[in-house]
């Protein structure tokens, strides 16, 4: 079992420019350190193996979603993997530690532009503004949620740029753990979930 594992997670991978270029440079990497996980060919009836995904994250140290941006959140497959994979009694609740001490790394396409992101454009806020129920979520289940990195304007950037991205996503991936800025993380403060704070049966 690799001690990476990224989860792509693009409806439409045939016509990404981005997401599809990160996705095989991932791929590029020793199966033995980085593996790929292709959400939507995996599942295209959105019919998720838990066991299976849990038993892949068993061993890895790193987890990365790396996906376009959705209505400021998660591809709904994407979304449905958490709602599914990370289960009270397993990820989060009296207990279950599955997730605790990993590490969580978003690596994020969209298609607004850097000056999109900003208080003076369309989307009203810094891109910031949108990572805090993903770092909740990483903080929950004990894992510590790494700095995001993302690809802004993926339907106009530059190809040189988006070759300039994944070569950075590839040598990220390829170092991991040695990341310089890690050093200066926290570690994640244990978020306790009694057995009374989720309706019983
Ligand atoms: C349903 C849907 C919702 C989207 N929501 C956002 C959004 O909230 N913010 C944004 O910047 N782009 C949004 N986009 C644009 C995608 O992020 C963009 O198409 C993607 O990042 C392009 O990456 P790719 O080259 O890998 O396809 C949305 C696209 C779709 C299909």
């Amino acid at each position: 079992m690799a001690d990476i594992v990224v989860l792509t997670a693009h409806p439409r991978l045939e016509h990404s420019r981005v997401n599809l270029a990160l996705m095989q440079a991932a791929q590029q990497l020793p199966a033995e350190h980085v593996m790929v996980r292709d959400l939507y060919a995996l599942y295209p009836d959105y019919l998720i193996d838990i066991a299976a995904e849990r038993a892949v994250l068993a061993k890895a140290k790193l987890l990365v979603w790396q996906h376009p941006l959705h209505w400021y959140a998660l591809p709904p497959l994407l979304k449905l993997w958490v709602d599914e994979v990370f289960g009270f009694g397993w990820a989060y609740g009296p207990g279950a530690h599955a997730l605790r001490g990993k590490d969580l790394w978003m690596v994020v396409s969209t298609g607004g532009s850097a000056q999109a992101y900003h208080p003076s454009g369309h989307n009203r806020h810094f891109i910031d503004a949108f990572w805090p129920p993903h770092e909740q979520t990483a903080m929950l289940t004990g894992m510590r949620f790494l700095p995001p990195m993302v690809v802004h304007d993926a339907h106009r950037v530059a190809q040189r740029e988006i070759a300039a991205r994944t070569a950075l996503f590839a040598d990220r991936l390829a170092s991991y753990p040695n990341w310089p800025e890690l050093a200066e993380l926290p570690d994640t403060e244990p978020c306790d979930v009694g057995p009374g704070d989720r309706p019983q049966r």
